[in-house]
């Protein structure tokens, strides 16, 4: 029986996204962005891809939708909820494709808890000329082990896509937001690569980054082992000079950060938790500030 599956967020991974979904002939895809699309464009290690698909709005009375993947950025949940809030029906499961930790948060006032799945991805992908996206990696996205991960699984023909169950999926989360805020906030507001880690005082920096995070992270219950900055340090020096970060990559675009999905997020659980966490609310002040700069 074919499910009826929305695509919320035609940017890069939601091309990357629905590029796999399209490949099962029972999933019927629909397609919603902000701005016009008239093609998943993506651009793999393999091959050039040009699927031609059109955008639904809420006024073409789109059918109930079985499943409702968003691929959004945390800032851009706001301007969405009520195109999301109608696309989402009792009979929708959704699944939420972001960085960050808490992603059912924006959605609760719509569904129940349980319909909702976080999903974290790796697929390193960006825009390139006319409208392309360039994936560099394939997609591995990793989910809380449920039944509700199953049968999101079982929407892809899983020869390209890699999809890991994760026990405590808090724990992964927080291991991985740890380490990219600490490591974005400082390349993001050196406009550097990973070449500045060469300065001892900018590795301690990462480190007393780290440290402020990692106490916020055991206090929000993610068990994390006593070595993790230690593993962080040996990673570090195994990165090339020339490696950036997302954080890095929008503020050199001059793209909005996702600053509240990163420090922000860390602060402000700091702050819930009793923790101080001036590091963080530093780089999350300065960082939000480039996001509404004067015109
Ligand atoms: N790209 C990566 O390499 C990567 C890797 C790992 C994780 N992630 C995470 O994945 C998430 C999505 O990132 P992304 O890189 O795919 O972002 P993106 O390329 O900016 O795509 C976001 C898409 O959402 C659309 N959108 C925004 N607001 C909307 C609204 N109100 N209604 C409908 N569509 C709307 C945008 O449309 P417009 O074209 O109109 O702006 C855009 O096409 C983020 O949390 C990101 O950090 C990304």
């Amino acid at each position: 029986m074919s499910l009826k599956i929305g695509v919320f967020g035609i940017g890069a991974i939601g091309n990357a996204i629905a590029y796999e979904l399209q490949k099962n002939a029972l999933n019927e895809l629909y397609y919603f962005n902000r701005s016009s699309r008239t093609a998943i464009k993506l651009i793999t290690e393999e091959d050039k891809i040009e699927i031609p698909i059109s955008i639904h709005t809420i006024e073409d009375q789109v059918p109930i939708l079985d499943w409702l993947i968003i691929c959004i950025k945390e800032h851009q949940f706001e301007e969405a909820s009520d195109t999301l809030s109608t696309l989402i029906t009792s009979k929708t499961k959704v699944v939420v494709i972001r960085n960050g930790l808490n992603l059912k948060e924006p959605l609760l006032p719509f569904t129940d808890e349980s319909k909702i799945v976080e999903c974290s991805i790796d697929c390193p992908t960006q825009p390139v000329q006319n409208g392309f996206y360039q994936q560099l990696k394939k997609p591995v996205l990793t989910l809380q082990q449920s039944g509700i991960a199953n049968e999101f699984e079982s929407l892809f023909d899983k020869e390209n896509i890699k999809i890991n169950q994760e026990k405590d999926f808090k724990t992964e989360s927080w291991k991985k937001l740890c380490e990219s805020a600490s490591l974005g906030a400082i390349l993001c507001l050196s406009g550097e690569t990973c070449w500045v880690f060469e300065d001892k005082k900018i590795k301690e920096l990462y480190i007393n980054l780290m440290k402020e995070s990692l106490a916020v992270a055991r206090a929000d219950g993610a068990k994390i082992e006593t070595d993790f900055i230690a593993q962080m340090i040996t990673k570090l020096s195994t990165y090339p000079e020339t490696k950036g970060s997302s954080m890095l990559t929008d503020r050199l675009n001059g793209n909005s950060i996702e600053i509240g999905a990163k420090n922000g997020i860390i602060s402000r659980l700091g702050a819930m938790y009793n923790i101080a966490t001036p590091l963080n609310d530093l780089v999350t002040v300065i960082l939000s500030k480039t996001n509404n700069k004067k015109k």
